[in-house]
């Protein structure tokens, strides 16, 4: 605390982050970041970057990446906004377009960076209870609001909402802006991108952090009707006109372009969730089916997942857990190469039949 700071940073609960610890031999299953590099066309437009790029300001409006996004979605660019991460992408979001005199609703389980973006712009958020096997059930989100936020597929849960649900959630609020957070969708939903065109007041985010190995880079999308885009705009150049580097633009042009890298890596990552599951399942876990990078998994009547947490962390294997209310009894796991999830499970085995 200062006596500087003004009145909103002294309110501030900023979010905290999953670690990032520094350690040779860490598994690190905290942050779902991917377990694979991206595809080496990245890492050959990276390097192929000269001084000249890098003397200039970049492309204020990254108008090349806008192109090939709107192109992969079957868009215009206008329909396309980039910013640096999807967090950056989000934060506008909440200001430029969900702070309103009605509430913002968002399920009770979910990104916890919601409501520290509501406290940071005075927006009231309304958190609406997950059902108890954590599905979403989009009739409680009928009441009067001035938003709807979720992710989808939810995290930390991992359940998918089907495209019928948006659309009846769409339909329901059409006086609002209901924004699909997809930071996971690659990973076995179906993007409600392709209802753009049909719904003015549909956002969709995307990030190039989890299916794209991009996290270093940090970039995020969204996909809006040219009106709402044109709000994200305003926010973005009143804040940072450039917020993806040069190195950011030709990279991500770069990954966009390599679509059977994208597909292998993902189909890689889902093949090991479902044998990451069924080795949790071995050991006795409950394991919410997930549409992510990770699961969230309880391990079950008389064992600590707090306890399990920590204990795993001494050997140098990192998951997230959350001690919040409804939660405080699973871990969520991030879906690493096979080598790193059996390491996971060889580790839970001895922990639990240490027990
Ligand atoms: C649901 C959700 N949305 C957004 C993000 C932010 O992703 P990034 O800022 O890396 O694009 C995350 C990151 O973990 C997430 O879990």
């Amino acid at each position: 605390m200062s006596r500087y700071w003004s009145d909103v940073v002294q309110r501030l609960t900023p979010y905290v982050p999953g670690e990032q610890p520094q350690h040779p031999r860490l598994i690190k299953l905290n942050t779902n970041e991917s377990p694979y590099p991206p595809s080496p066309r990245v890492l050959d437009a990276i390097h192929s970057i000269d001084g000249d790029a890098l003397r200039r300001y970049p492309d204020p409006e990254s108008s090349a990446l806008r192109v090939a996004f709107a192109e992969a979605a079957g868009l215009q660019p206008e329909q396309v906004f980039l910013g640096n991460g999807s967090d950056e992408v989000l934060a506008h979001v909440f200001l430029g377009l969900l702070r309103h005199d009605a509430p913002l609703l968002f399920p009770d389980i979910s990104y916890s960076f919601y409501p520290v973006w509501c406290d940071l712009y005075g927006i009231t958020g309304e958190t609406v209870p997950l059902r108890d096997d954590f599905s979403i059930a989009v009739v409680d989100y009928t009441r009067p609001n001035g938003g709807i936020i979720l992710p989808n597929p939810n995290a930390p849960t991992g359940l998918l909402l089907g495209l019928d649900d948006v659309r009846t959630l769409l339909e329901a609020n059409r006086q609002s802006v209901v924004v699909i957070d997809e930071a996971y969708i690659d990973f076995g939903g179906e993007s409600a991108v392709r209802l753009v065109d049909r719904y003015d007041n549909l956002l969709v985010v995307q990030t190039l952090s989890k299916s794209r190995a991009l996290a270093g880079l940090r970039v995020g999308v969204a996909f809006g009707q040219a009106k709402l885009i044109d709000g994200l705009q305003r926010v973005k150049n009143s804040f940072n006109s450039y917020p993806l580097d040069a190195v950011a633009q030709r990279a991500v042009l770069a990954s966009l372009g390599d679509g059977r890298w994208f597909q292998e890596s993902c189909e890689k990552v889902i093949a090991s969730r479902v044998r990451l599951t069924a080795g949790l399942v071995e050991l006795g876990f409950t394991v919410v089916p997930s549409s992510a990078n990770f699961v969230f998994a309880s391990p079950g009547a008389g064992r600590d997942a707090q306890a399990l947490f920590l204990a795993l962390r001494e050997q140098g294997i990192i998951v997230r857990h959350f001690a919040k209310p409804r939660i405080g009894d699973f871990l969520r796991i991030t879906v690493g190469t096979d080598e790193q999830c059996d390491a996971l499970l060889d580790a839970l085995s001895g922990l639990l039949a240490a027990l």
